[in-house]
């Protein structure tokens, strides 16, 4: 039949929240794709756990490279993590069997995007990463397609919604950071390994792709000057606040007579200012473009359901045979990346 066919690799919080959407909701999203989407075949380390789900139709895999290369699946449904590994092996191995990919991994993504977009097209599929970027925000379709007539000069924002959950509740509530960090975790909003939000690594990995967006150049996320929330204490928000600001973690990326500058680090914000006012797990991107002006998307930056919303999202588009360029054009038509001469901040 004409049915799309998912093999889902990784059965955590995303991977569990897209299963049971794509079963509650399979009648509508029929409908809004023109055909049938089916998960045949998952992976996932265990076998064994009760995730709430209904997993009696779909092959099960241990191998999720044998998963990506199989011929039952027309999408490659990549929700494990990492950026090497199982992850990299087997995203690789989807795109040259010429499947579709579908990923949340922003980690994979910021170190090997460029190459994998390669891959995509010279296989001739899609490669959709709506989740890997602020979670349930549309950021990516936003800046890859609705944004397309606009030269960018600057893309910021709150990237990381376990980090603003941690600071929110510290502000409102005067909670320590381990207590609110340990909620982020059970709330499945944080990474397996959470350093990798309280540090800013996660953040610095949606940026590098934000920026390749923005400015049509290549991923470089190593160029990022990266500091994370670890030192924030109840102090210095008591003390930000007296001053009529708020910290927030911001990533931003502009461009500059030098190059292109990229960082992230804990920023006061003044109380008044439309991102001050993001609360909790929410994140919001601020692009400007020459001929819109300031576009700001706000909305859930983490969490099963949300995220799985932008993972659909891009299934979708693959349902209906919509295809747009990995990082908005062809990856061998990107610029070089040319790190800005940086001030001191
Ligand atoms: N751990 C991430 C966050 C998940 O807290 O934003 C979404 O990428």
């Amino acid at each position: 039949a004409n049915d799309l066919r998912l093999g889902v690799a990784g059965l955590g919080t995303v991977g569990t929240s897209l299963v049971r959407i794509i079963h509650n909701k399979a009648r509508a999203l029929e409908k809004r794709c023109g055909r049938r989407i089916i998960v045949t075949a998952v992976s996932a380390r265990n076998r064994d756990k009760d995730r709430g789900i209904d997993l009696s139709e779909a092959n099960w895999f241990d191998d999720p490279v044998a998963l990506a290369e199989s011929d039952g699946i027309d999408v490659f449904v990549e929700l494990m993590g990492g950026d090497s590994g199982a992850a990299e092996d087997s995203v690789r191995a989807a795109l040259k069997a010429s499947k579709h990919v579908v990923t949340a991994n922003k980690a994979l993504l910021a170190k090997h995007g460029v190459e994998l977009a390669r891959s995509a097209e010279a296989n001739n599929v899609s490669l959709n990463y709506e989740a890997a970027v602020a979670g349930g925000i549309p950021i990516v379709k936003t800046m890859r397609e609705s944004l397309a007539g606009n030269d960018v000069t600057r893309v910021y924002g709150i990237l990381n919604g376990t980090c603003n959950y941690i600071l929110t509740r510290m502000e409102r509530e005067g909670l320590a950071f381990a207590e609110c960090l340990a909620d982020a975790q059970r709330l499945g909003y944080a990474e397996a390994d959470p350093t990798f939000d309280i540090e800013g690594f996660d953040a610095a990995h949606k940026l590098a792709i934000l920026t390749s967006l923005a400015f049509g150049c290549e991923i470089s996320a190593d160029s990022i000057y990266v500091e994370g929330i670890t030192s924030i204490t109840t102090a210095d928000i008591e003390a930000a606040d007296e001053l009529g600001y708020r910290i927030k973690l911001l990533g931003v990326a502009q461009r500059t007579d030098t190059g292109i500058e990229q960082r992230v680090h804990p920023t006061m914000v003044p109380k008044s200012s439309a991102i001050a006012r993001i609360d909790g797990v929410l994140n919001a991107v601020a692009v400007d473009g020459d001929a819109v002006g300031e576009v700001v998307l706000a909305g859930p930056g983490a969490g099963g359901n949300a995220t799985a919303s932008s993972v659909l999202a891009d299934i979708a588009d693959i349902g209906r045979g919509d295809r747009a360029p990995t990082l908005g054009k062809s990856a061998d038509e990107l610029e070089p990346y040319v790190r800005a001469r940086m001030r001191k901040h």
